[in-house]
């Protein structure tokens, strides 16, 4: 007998169900769970997993207990939301992906992990991987955009990162895959709304991340709070058991989303909270986030024969090799390091990785980067100087007053520069400004950098806006400055692409500037000053207004296809088409043309590796760094294909004026579709393979390959 099977056979019922109980930490400091106080519950086997509690004093004192005062010293597993950095803020997930860099990608989470650990944190809800593809929903933030394939990449270096080689290492973490699946498509983009879409679309948009996360590893996954056509997920028998646990073979822990167990009842698929623990238990769910249900409720739906002790059983062996999986059964204390433990030790990584992230999205007359021999700069609104805003969403232990605002960091890179600051305007609104004063100002000043956006809270969970355009008066303050005449650089600071046409219209240059942590005010200084040719690109496409949404690269084909002479087109009348800004966008200080995309071969079978070469040609005087993006469009096939869709991408860097051929390679199996089963097969007929340096379609370079009839062989 193993460790587990001796441990599982000599445990009560009461100490299985305290296995998959989370308790929160706000409880196990101050309150009650179930009528015991949570100490109490601890000592008394009553809980096996902690939400939110992180320090290593702290976490030594309550392993302590679990450890010492349990009849079987089984170690608790920490558990707290480390999104975009712990101590250390990174920038959030959606500006991240936005570097098409998994190398990156799984460097931060590395570093948050080990940061995290050092806080006794054994376990990180996280990374998020809802493919999102509506503004309005606030989490759009906290996720690697739009793009499945994109999505996928991202999740499995986001786990490789937080779980390292050896998750027993007191460096690693345990990563949870999130939110599963398809919340980015709730209706209207309202949080927690149902959501309500096709078995093929689930299978081709919204599963694919959270497959590559199950196989890189990834050690727990967290269902989502929505429902699926009906089926809360928390209690989705045909997702989590039939397709996570069968078909992935998934084996890792599934742990409820906060509540959610409870919230089957506000469903309404469940009546009492005895059958409320069965729906999910039986679906595979093993440990239940802070509710209780199943510690209140488990004993009683087994004495109803709702569930039995297998099914328990099942749940507790997951939580128990989850434990033994992180080592703490060897060592429950191994990730807590003494209090001396220096955090931080990242910085570098994160001042380079916000400078990275930042979009910039349009440069009329190339004013940015700006003139070296600018002598007074006006800066102007609520976002200038706004340290905890800088922060984003999820930041459960980042530092406000290590943040460098936008306004420090420009006054720290223009030490010649005359920098004069009034914000205009409250970030939401509810305050009065000082419009006229911000326009005094720029009127003195030769550029105005105008700082607009939301604030950190305005994005991430339960932000959901129907209007995400700039809020409160900072249109009004907007329009003044720019009604100045004096040039406007806007920098937009958001969780979300806001929908700003005008403001793209009339200011010089507008740049996203996301949530970029810690370093944000370095970061926006380098790109505007030019010490920094900036290199980010949208992983999510931006609308020109909310009717737009959703709005996305990998549309699948109208019968009509949109044609502004053709009015029984699909198109609207009142806008165009296009969003705002492709996904994949972003401009540099150079400029780069893409030339002769050849393939290696133009007919295929099952196994061949494709390759195609392109020549990318940087016109300007200064090195650069491009993302090419390759897509493509199956032509014919038994369902009807998306327009685009994003196989693969290369950076290149290029030195002044050089031209150099960059190399994509695809194997055969990347351009199977889904069957009627949602199996994937390569069926033959022509593929258009489309390359360029975002998704705007008119711009891309294209090559037609086909796939051969099985059997076939090119001669
Ligand atoms: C969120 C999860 C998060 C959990 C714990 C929930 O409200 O939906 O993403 O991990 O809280 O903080």
């Amino acid at each position: 007998m193993n460790r587990i099977d001796k441990l599982l056979a000599s445990m009560t019922l009461d100490e299985k169900i305290g296995q998959l109980n989370m308790a929160t930490a706000g409880q196990a400091v101050t309150g009650p769970i179930v009528g015991a106080p949570t100490t109490e519950a601890i000592r008394d086997g009553k809980v096996g997993s902690l939400l939110n509690l992180f320090g290593s004093e702290a976490t030594a004192r309550y392993q302590k207990l679990a450890v010492e005062q349990t009849r079987l010293a089984i170690p608790l597993l920490f558990c707290a939301d480390v999104l975009h950095g712990h101590r250390t803020t990174f920038p959030i997930p959606l500006a991240e992906a936005g570097l098409f860099d998994p190398e990156t990608w799984e460097r931060t989470a590395r570093a948050a992990a080990a940061e995290a650990a050092a806080e006794g944190i054994a376990l990180t809800f996280a990374p998020m991987l809802d493919i999102a593809r509506d503004p309005r929903w606030g989490r759009i933030a906290e996720g690697p955009g739009e793009d499945p394939r994109l999505g996928a990449r991202f999740a499995t270096a986001k786990v490789r990162g937080f779980q390292g080689a050896d998750l027993a290492a007191p460096e690693s973490i345990a990563a949870t895959a999130k939110h599963f699946c398809a919340g980015g498509a709730a209706a209207a983009g309202r949080e927690y709304a149902a959501v309500d879409v096709s078995e093929r679309t689930l299978h081709e948009v919204y599963m694919p991340p959270f497959r590559a996360a199950v196989e890189a590893g990834c050690a727990a996954i967290m269902p989502a709070f929505n429902s699926v056509a009906g089926v809360p997920m928390t209690s989705n028998l045909r997702l989590l058991r039939d397709y996570l646990r069968r078909e992935l073979r998934f084996d890792g822990a599934i742990i409820s989303d906060y509540d959610a167990i409870a919230e089957l009842l506000i469903h309404g698929v469940a009546a009492d909270r005895a059958e409320a623990a069965t729906l999910a238990l039986k679906a595979g769910v093993d440990i239940d986030m802070v509710g209780g249900v199943y510690l209140a409720h488990l004993p009683e739906a087994l004495a109803r024969g709702l569930v039995d002790m297998d099914d328990i059983d099942a749940a507790v062996r997951r939580v128990l090799t989850l434990k033994q999986k992180l080592g703490l059964f060897d060592d429950p204390y191994r990730r807590a390091a003494s209090a001396a433990h220096q955090m931080h030790p990242e910085d570098e990584l994160s001042a380079d990785v916000a400078r990275r992230s930042i979009t910039l999205l349009a440069n009329h007359d190339n004013i940015l980067p700006l003139a070296a021999d600018l002598r007074r700069i006006a800066v102007i609104g609520p976002l200038a100087d706004a340290p905890a805003e800088m922060l984003g969403p999820w930041s459960l232990a980042g530092d406000p007053n290590r943040c460098v605002t936008i306004l420090r960091g420009l006054r720290a890179a223009l030490p010649l520069c005359e920098i004069a600051y009034e914000p205009g305007v409250s970030s939401k609104g509810e305050e009065e400004g000082d419009i006229a004063a911000a326009c005094a100002l720029c009127a003195q000043a030769e550029v105005v950098i105008l700082c607009v956006g939301e604030t950190a809270d305005m994005s991430g969970e339960a932000a959901s806006r129907a209007a995400p355009g700039l809020p409160g008066r900072q249109r009004e303050l907007a329009e003044a400055v720019l009604a100045t005449g004096v040039p406007v650089v806007a920098l937009i600071s958001s969780g979300r692409p806001l929908m700003v046409s005008w403001l793209r219209d009339k200011a010089r240059a507008m740049v996203a500037t996301w949530f970029l942590g810690d370093f944000a005010g370095h970061a926006v200084a380098d790109v505007l000053t030019g010490r920094f040719n900036p290199t980010g690109r949208l992983a999510v496409t931006w609308p020109r207004e909310v009717g737009q949404i959703p709005i996305y690269h990998a549309e699948k084909p109208s019968s009509r296809p949109a044609n502004p002479a053709e009015p029984f087109s699909s198109k609207y009348i009142d806008l165009p088409v296009e969003p705002l800004f492709p996904f994949g966008h972003g401009l540099s200080y150079t400029r780069v043309t893409l030339r002769n995309l050849r393939a290696s071969r133009h007919e295929f079978s099952r196994g061949d590796s494709l390759e195609f070469e392109i020549d990318a040609v940087n016109e300007s005087a200064i090195a650069t760094e491009e993302t090419i993006f390759l897509f493509a469009h199956d032509l014919v096939a038994s369902t009807a294909r998306p327009l685009l869709e994003l196989k693969t991408w290369a950076k290149v860097t290029l030195a002044a004026r050089q031209t150099k051929t960059v190399a994509l390679t695809l194997s055969a199996e990347s351009l199977r579709c889904l069957d009627d089963d949602f199996r994937p097969v390569l069926e033959p007929g022509e593929f258009d393979i489309l390359v360029g340096l975002n998704a705007d379609r008119r711009t891309l370079l294209t090559t037609r390959l086909r796939a051969l009839p099985h059997g076939a062989r090119e001669s």
